[in-house]
């Protein structure tokens, strides 16, 4: 299938959907997931330090990793993949941008109809949400032992800060996912971008578009488990095909 056809399909798209993973950064220097780790990290796997019991295990070696990634995000830019989906807000104001990703390259990139499913790397939250539910703790309120030998701790409850993003075997935030649920059931046309569909549930959105009559275009240059039922597949880099794409629609 070509460019130009999709191009066709997301033109005449009423209620144009979004998924984005974390191919679509990719080119912006973020590693995906299933990439190997560099450095200091390389002997770590991200699906095992990503989870509840790790933190609990080694708190400072979690935070740690989260600070690494922090940094290195911050270093990075928007690519033209993130600026393309940016601009299809013009022709269709209406489209809902779902992303797993906890970067904020979408928003950089000048993106507004986002919904966040796996939470924000640049927030810190209280470990035990004291509050109710996850309140993000400014930098200047963490509270920090003398050494730094732990992560920092809440200023009201005195419990561990943690980063905001959703960890294996954590709910995702109930609004976020009923909005993405929704928006996808009633989309038709769903454009999904860079993910494996290996993480439930965010993988299970396209298939709920599909199944409600929805066209599904997915763009990666690998196989993945969305490519099975999609029905245009662009082989290739998002930053090289969301440019064209909108090109073709010009
Ligand atoms: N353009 C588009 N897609 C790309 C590119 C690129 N330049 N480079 C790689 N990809 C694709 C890969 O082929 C792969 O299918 O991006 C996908 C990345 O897959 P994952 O690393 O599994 O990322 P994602 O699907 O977003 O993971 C889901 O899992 O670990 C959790 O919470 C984490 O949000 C993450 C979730």
């Amino acid at each position: 299938m070509s460019i130009q056809q999709a191009a066709t399909h997301i033109q005449n798209a009423k209620h144009l959907v979004i998924l984005t993973g974390a191919g679509v950064s990719k080119e912006s220097g973020v590693p995906t997931f299933r990439d190997a780790m560099d450095g200091l990290w390389a002997k770590y796997n991200p699906e095992e330090l990503a989870t509840p019991t790790a933190f609990a295990k080694n708190p400072k070696l979690v935070w740690d990793w989260y600070s690494y990634r922090r940094d290195l995000v911050s270093r990075t830019k928007p690519n033209a993949g993130h600026i393309a989906l940016a601009q299809l807000e013009k022709t269709h104001p209406d489209l809902w941008l779902i992303t797993q990703n906890v970067d904020d390259l979408h928003e950089q990139a000048g993106s507004t109809r986002l919904i966040r499913l796996h939470g924000n790397l640049a927030e810190t939250i209280c470990y035990n949400q004291c509050r109710g539910g996850r309140v993000p703790i400014a930098p200047s309120d963490f509270v920090w032992d003398a050494d730094r030998t732990t992560p920092p701790r809440c200023p009201h409850c005195h419990a561990y800060l943690r980063p905001n993003v959703v960890w294996f075997h954590e709910m995702l935030p109930t609004q976020a996912l009923n909005l993405a649920q929704t928006v996808c059931k009633n989309s038709d046309v769903a454009l999904v971008i860079g993910t494996s569909g290996l993480v439930s549930p965010a993988s299970e959105l396209p298939y709920w578009a599909k199944q409600n009559g929805a066209t599904i275009i997915e763009i990666n240059p690998e196989y993945s488990m969305i490519t099975r039922y999609a029905d245009i597949v662009l082989n290739g880099a998002s930053g090289a095909i969301l440019p064209a794409l909108l090109e073709a629609m010009a």
